[in-house]
């Protein structure tokens, strides 16, 4: 670990100096005025554990079993699209350094990597999220590139129905079709490590996606492409198909309330990952803790409850998990992580987080981060 980035803020504030500024705005931005975004972290923070130091307390484990896969912490690297465009070659950093901690790495649809690359960095331990294509076809062979290369476990995303209003977004020209401004440019020239590295490893480009896409695809034609390909939009019917093709475990991202919990439920899904994409689509929406809090009393015991969405701490993690959710995931955070150190931001960014969470486990003298349940105050 760096003691110079102890905290996700340090990390934040040095990836604002390093990369350029609409870079770092895709990251850190959110929809419409940033409320849900704030409220995530926010609420979870309401959360208070009791400390516990006259009980017998003979250490901790971190370890945590999911889908019969023991990994080495309670959390896990959300799918982050676009990662490269932080900084280059982000996701092999962050997949390599989820496999030394023995944490779960999810792959997005529209990674800068492609799945076979990041497969066998991770020795078909990432997971893959899909964009739900319009085209089965185009799932069909995105979940055979899957299986080919050994992935376990796939991550099947319902909120994007439609993008999120993003305004910063819009003004830097990210929103499909990208534009390239004077401003954007000139952010680019006071970066120069970014911008030298960009240049020597590559423009980013989506390439799991790259081979279904015509070349020489001006920036019109690929937004074009992208907002045609992928619909997004799930339901009943569609969500028995993808559980009928998929033969390994198979993770609904996007809870944001009860009557969807039970539809994935019903539909034999093996997780529930409740997510409001980081407060990047409804900004009216509740705060994930909130929507987990009523899973967790419906369905804990029935199905693995994920949650992610405003984490940034072990002490955020604990909170969480004290309320009785399953396993974690963050995405921000390993995005300031990697903006800030490049390659070595995933491995600082899983230690300090496992740090900071066993620091919390031995004050509240929990064997495990199971246990943290009984020590939740409210
Ligand atoms: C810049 C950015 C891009 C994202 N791209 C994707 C994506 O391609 N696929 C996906 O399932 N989720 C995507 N997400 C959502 C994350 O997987 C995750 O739900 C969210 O970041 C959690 O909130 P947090 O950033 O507050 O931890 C993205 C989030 C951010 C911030």
């Amino acid at each position: 670990m760096d003691s110079n980035y102890p905290s996700v803020e340090h990390l934040k504030v040095k990836a604002m100096r390093t990369v350029p500024k609409f870079a770092f705005e895709y990251v850190d931005g959110a929809c419409n005025e940033k409320i849900n975004f704030h409220k995530n972290t926010d609420e979870i923070r309401k959360i208070e554990l009791k400390a516990y130091y006259l009980r017998d307390y003979e250490g901790s484990s971190m370890k945590t079993e999911l889908f019969g896969e023991i990994y080495d912490a309670p959390f896990g690297i959300a799918p982050v699209g676009l990662q490269g465009l932080m900084w280059p070659e982000a996701p092999k950093f962050l997949a390599k350094a989820a496999l030394k901690h023995n944490i779960p790495y999810v792959l997005s649809t529209v990674s800068t990597e492609s799945i076979e690359t990041i497969a066998e960095l991770t020795e078909g331990k990432a997971w893959f999220q899909l964009y739900h294509p319009r085209d089965e076809k185009l799932t069909d062979d995105l979940m055979k590139r899957c299986e080919e290369v050994g992935i376990k476990n796939f991550m099947v995303l319902a909120d994007v129905p439609t993008f999120g209003y993003r305004a910063t977004e819009i003004k830097n020209g990210l929103s499909l079709p990208p534009k390239i401004t004077v401003a954007n440019v000139l952010n680019t020239l006071i970066r120069p490590e970014w911008a030298i590295r960009t240049l020597s490893y590559g423009i980013p480009e989506f390439k799991t996606m790259t081979r279904y896409m015509e070349t020489d695809m001006n920036l019109r034609e690929l937004g074009e492409y992208m907002n045609n390909t992928f619909d997004g939009r799930l339901n009943e019917d569609s969500l028995k198909r993808l559980r009928d093709k998929w033969k390994g475990n198979l993770i609904f991202k996007g809870i944001d309330n009860l009557e969807d919990a039970g539809k994935v439920y019903d539909a034999g899904y093996d997780a529930l990952l409740v997510s409001n994409h980081g407060g990047r689509q409804l900004d009216a929406g509740e705060a994930t803790i909130q929507t987990a809090r009523e899973v967790v009393k419906k369905f804990k015991g029935k199905i693995p409850i994920l949650l992610d969405s405003g984490v940034r701490s072990g002490p955020d993690i604990a909170r969480v998990m004290a309320t009785g959710v399953d396993f974690v995931f963050l995405g921000r955070t390993f995005m300031y992580g990697v903006g800030a150190l490049g390659e070595r931001g995933g491995d600082h960014t899983i230690s300090m987080l496992k740090l900071q969470l066993q620091q919390v486990l031995e004050q509240c003298g929990c064997k495990n981060p199971q246990e943290l349940t009984t020590r939740l105050v409210k």
